[in-house]
């Protein structure tokens, strides 16, 4: 197989963990005879120091014309007192925009060797796997006007939303629901946002079409609360933009880090970028301790889902928990009798072990 894949490391670790992810593709290309050619480009704060701008035309071409997508993370104090259109995360977001990619998708699923490191009780969490669908390229991120007004003694944000946007998401999920336990948890704020309510009204009319599935809708806020309390009772949670996106944090602690967590942000294509859900670290930036597994099974879910290399995704899988259970863990997580090692050891260990098959679940069903 060739192909294509823009790499896009970004700010503070976002630089640290794409080298993790670059050792891993290339031990995927020489284990398995592919091709896949890596072309970095500049976001974020990177491309305003060295641009003038977080997401520079060229970086959104060669973004267009890529098999896939990677990147590691935007963002930092540095860029902190920008004016809005020239933030790092205005990259980011416009990334995501440009290229339509309206589906992202947030699986969390608890490791065995790291249910005693989350500050959850392993009994509480035991069995957890959740996939978060958010909304991507709408709601209050985009919404105009979004500006302050009279004289800078009020500000309006803008939460918009077409029916088609909600639908595509909501179908989305439900397909999602279908291929795994059939269980679709709808979270929204319909006691309060018209949006919420016509959020609810798309996925009651879209249940009829997919009759296998059971719906049930949450508030957003005791969504929220049942994450930490209930977990075992969510398959499919999708909900609009800014609210997958807080829940999606909450959610890592399942995991015991943030550290942890994988994304896929596709569209109906399969075209998709993949990045870990966390930021840019900037507390830990630099020091070359930041944890690369989401990164890493952000690999395994490119080449899943867009390239449709199943044994690759499972092996990087496969090796990601063969780590966690010989004990090897950044200091973000902790690991009863294990060793503490620096990002760059642990994606060390992660390429040997990929090497060693064993049997065992794959990290998301989408
Ligand atoms: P963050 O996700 O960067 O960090 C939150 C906490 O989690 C920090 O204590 C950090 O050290 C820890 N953490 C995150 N990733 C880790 C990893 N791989 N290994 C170990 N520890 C990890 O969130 P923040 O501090 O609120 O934001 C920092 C910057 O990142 C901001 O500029 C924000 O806009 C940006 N951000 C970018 C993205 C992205 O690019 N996708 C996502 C979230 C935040
Ligand atoms: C994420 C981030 C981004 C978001 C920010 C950096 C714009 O928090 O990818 O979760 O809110 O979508
Ligand atoms: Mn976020």
């Amino acid at each position: 197989m060739n192909k294509q894949i823009i790499l896009l490391p970004g700010d503070g670790v976002g630089t640290e963990i794409m080298e993790s992810a670059k050792l891993v593709l290339n031990a995927v290309a020489s284990e398995f005879g592919h091709s896949f050619a890596l072309h970095q480009h500049a976001i974020g704060g990177d491309a305003i120091d060295q641009y003038g701008t977080p997401l520079p035309n060229e970086t959104i071409k060669a973004c267009q014309q890529a098999d896939a997508i990677l990147l590691g993370a935007v963002g930092g104090p540095k860029w902190d007192s920008l004016p809005a259109n020239l933030r790092p995360e205005k990259g980011l977001l416009g990334i995501r925009k440009s290229l339509g990619l309206f589906a992202n998708l947030r699986p969390v699923k608890g490791f065995t060797s790291l249910l005693h490191a989350s500050p959850l009780k392993e009994s509480v969490i035991k069995g957890s796997d959740i996939l978060i669908i958010r909304e991507l390229t709408g709601g209050l991120y985009f919404g105009k006007p979004s500006e302050r007004r009279e004289n800078g003694n009020a500000v309006v944000d803008t939460l918009y939303y077409q029916r088609s946007e909600m639908e595509r998401i909501i179908d989305k999920a439900f397909q999602s629901a279908q291929i795994r336990r059939k269980h679709l948890t709808s979270v929204d704020k319909a006691n309060v946002l018209e949006s919420s309510r016509m959020w609810r009204e798309i996925v009651n009319e879209k249940s009829k079409d997919y009759p296998d599935v059971t719906v049930e809708h949450l508030l957003v806020d005791a969504a929220a609360m049942k994450l930490v309390t209930q977990p075992n009772q969510f398959d499919v949670m999708v909900t609009e933009n800014l609210f997958g996106d807080i829940l999606s944090d909450e959610a890592s602690v399942l995991t015991g880090s943030l550290g942890m967590l994988p994304s896929a942000s596709i569209r109906s294509d399969g075209v998709g970028l993949y990045e870990p859900v966390h930021g840019s670290a900037p507390d830990i930036a630099g020091l070359g301790i930041a944890n690369p597994l989401g990164m890493i099974l952000s690999v395994a879910m490119m080449l899943r889902h867009t390239f449709h290399l199943e044994e690759e995704a499972t092996e990087i899988e496969q090796a990601v928990h063969e780590t966690l259970r010989q004990g090897y863990y950044t200091p973000d997580l902790h690991i009863k009798g294990g060793k503490q090692v620096s990002t760059k050891e642990m994606t060390a260990i992660v390429v040997e072990n990929m090497t060693t098959k064993s049997v065992s679940d794959s990290i998301c069903s989408m």
